[in-house]
């Protein structure tokens, strides 16, 4: 090259370079680190040894596949007609890959979850961004919790309908704009479009539960679809981790409910449970399930057995309980805010985001991986660690790493 035209060239990312510093200068940058996993809830990250309080794997599922395993996945596939495990699908399922794994996970998954049928997506950002768009459009209307995952505001942003974004978990206000919505009072002129309200589980940056009984409620009240993500609800909540739907006897007035394989089940990818219409409905306009290739088919096969684990697992889930009770118990007796949530999932609310990330990084220095969360992942003032203690963690582990957390706290403390 020209060194007259690499001079010029060497410009071309300055708007980039700009943009990174100034998030750096915000503590807001974002890095990539590998970490390797190790026994008992442990990593090893950048060199050092760290207890594990920042991964979703909720029932502390062994993340490794040993021989048997491995042997144990390839008779699942022979069993099923191919001759070894199938690691692509090779084509959207609507095309050629549509593989005998993935038809027996969901019907297993229907079954499961007590719903006619069910769908499969490649991961749980593709089925909220590909089922929304499907379920409404121009002239419909999306009422979302505000601490909504990103990949429900994706769909609904993709999805072109009117986006109300109502208060966490603030049915008054829910009910307010569903009424000015009906009523015309929202000033939106086509009122005759369809409502869809949609809702975590169990909010994942907050470890808060929607209050889903007057959810459904509204949605009858007021003729609206209701879709539930359940990404950090199943496997951990209702009999055989059925999810929150189930545990409240709700599922069958639920409309659509999303759950993902990425988190307690240990593995990647995610499904839709509904009624038999609305499956055959998504797989006609769901444009993430038309337009990507299938999740591979090792990984189906996968779920399949995890699908039987995962139902076996009663007493993780109530260990899952007792050390995240444990540990949240400690955090508060040393004077921290853990926020109103009571579920597995246990931020500890530090409000600027230097200090989260101050926080973050003595934790690291003293062997205990809590990433700092910030924003947009939250709302701005609300950056925090988020831990997820799982039954693979000892009690004398998380009981250290939380009198840490009490000591390092104080010391970040402006
Ligand atoms: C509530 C919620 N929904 C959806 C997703 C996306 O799932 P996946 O990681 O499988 O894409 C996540 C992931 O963090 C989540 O927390």
């Amino acid at each position: 090259m020209e060194p007259m035209m690499a001079a010029e060239n060497a410009g071309r990312w300055n708007w980039m370079r700009s943009e990174l510093d100034a998030l750096e200068a915000a503590g807001r940058l974002r890095k990539l680190e590998p970490a390797a996993w190790l026994e008992h809830g442990w990593i090893e990250r950048n060199g050092k040894r760290l207890l594990h309080l920042a991964s979703n794997h909720y029932l502390g599922f062994e993340p490794w596949l040993d021989d048997d395993g491995w042997a144990g996945l390839a008779a699942e596939c022979r069993r099923l007609g191919e001759p070894a495990v199938r690691i692509g699908s090779g084509a959207s399922r609507l095309i050629t890959g549509h593989d005998p794994q993935h038809d027996a996970l969901e019907r297993e998954l229907a079954a499961f979850k007590d719903t006619e049928a069910a769908l499969v997506f490649s991961s749980g950002y593709m089925t909220n961004a590909g089922v929304i768009p499907a379920l409404v459009g121009r002239k419909d209307v999306v009422f979302s919790d505000r601490l909504n995952h990103a990949s429900i505001t994706d769909g609904i942003v993709l999805s072109r309908a009117q986006h109300i974004r109502y208060p966490h978990r603030d049915m008054d206000r829910l009910e307010k704009a569903l009424k000015q919505w009906r009523t015309g009072e929202a000033g939106v002129p086509s009122r005759q479009g369809r409502l869809l309200i949609v809702t975590d589980a169990v909010f994942s940056m907050d470890g808060t539960v929607a209050p889903l009984a007057d959810l459904v409620t509204l949605k009858e009240r007021y003729g609206a679809m209701l879709m539930v993500d359940e990404a950090h609800s199943g496997g951990v909540y209702g009999p055989g981790g059925r999810g929150l739907c189930h545990a409240l006897g709700l599922h069958a007035k639920v409309d659509i409910i999303m759950g993902t394989f990425g988190k307690a089940f240990g593995a990647v990818g995610a499904y839709i449970a509904a009624e038999d219409i609305v499956v055959r409905y998504l797989i006609n306009r769901a444009r993430t399930l038309i337009y990507n290739t299938g999740l591979p088919p090792l990984v189906a096969a996968f779920i399949r057995q995890r699908l039987r684990d995962v139902r076996a697992a009663d007493s993780a889930r109530a260990e899952l309980m007792r050390k995240a009770a444990l540990f949240r118990a400690r955090l508060q007796a040393g004077g921290l805010d853990t926020g109103p949530g009571d579920s597995h999932i246990v931020p500890v609310m530090c409000g600027t985001d230097q200090r989260a990330v101050a926080l973050s990084a003595a934790l690291a220095e003293a062997g205990v991986a809590g990433v700092a969360i910030r924003p947009p992942t939250v709302p701005e003032g609300t950056a925090r660690i988020r831990f997820a203690p799982t039954p693979a963690h000892r009690d004398a582990d998380l009981l250290q790493a939380a009198d840490a957390v009490v000591r390092l706290a104080a010391e970040a403390r402006p």
